[in-house]
């Protein structure tokens, strides 16, 4: 069974959807083997293709591929917790994103949004592809924005590990127990008809 497909034995959806939310998930044990640059650009033109407000687009990618001389400008951003997993990973990346709309300069209030969305789409068009793509927030904000030269005017987002998976035997004992795809709230905890409840 893939990993994509466990996630499917596990997650029961209480209304019908794309199976394709459902077997993404974001596993850590990666092989280290490499992905290939025309399967990594297609992810990247994965996030090119996400909506934003006025056509914004306020993302932007700075990634690294392993054994590269940018690879430890990331990597040593992290934490001990993700270093430790995404030692094999093929490729990580940093989203950062405009504050200010290109066209007039002003305050661009939904470009965090705007870069979610870009970064579901790379999450997704990995899954699609069975690459593992694993955000993490457990990084060095002010670390990121001076070693990868981040402009004032531009927020660090998140990160992102992408890699070819790989068993959860590759891991250190205490991460293969937190290896299995979660769940989620239910849908009345999050969706009001009306005011906020
Ligand atoms: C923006 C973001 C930051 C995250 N930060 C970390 C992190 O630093 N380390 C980690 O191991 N997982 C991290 N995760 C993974 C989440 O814990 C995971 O997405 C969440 O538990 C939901 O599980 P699923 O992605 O498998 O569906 C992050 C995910 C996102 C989207």
């Amino acid at each position: 069974m893939s990993w994509r497909e466990e996630a499917l034995e596990v997650r029961k959806p209480t209304h019908p959807i794309n199976k394709l939310m459902l077997g993404r998930w974001s596993p850590r044990s990666m092989s280290g083997e490499p992905i290939s640059d025309e399967e990594l650009f297609s992810l990247f033109e994965a996030a090119r293709w996400a909506p934003s407000s006025y056509n914004g687009q306020p993302w932007r990618i700075l990634y690294a591929k392993r054994d590269t001389p940018e690879w430890p400008l990331i990597y040593n951003l992290m934490v001990p917790f993700n270093q430790e997993w995404t030692k094999n990973a093929a490729v990580l990346l940093v989203m950062i994103s405009r504050n200010t709309f290109e066209h007039n300069n002003k305050p661009a209030h939904t470009h965090s949004y705007d870069t979610g969305a870009a970064w579901m789409s790379i999450a997704l068009e990995g899954a699609t592809r069975g690459l593992v793509v694993h955000g993490m927030e457990g990084f060095d904000y002010d670390k990121a924005r001076t070693t990868l030269n981040v402009p004032a005017d531009y927020t660090v987002e998140a990160m992102a590990a992408i890699g070819k998976h790989a068993p959860k035997e590759k891991l250190p004992p205490e991460m293969q127990a937190k290896e299995v795809p979660s769940t989620r709230k239910a849908l009345n905890e999050i969706v009001f008809n009306g005011k906020y409840k």
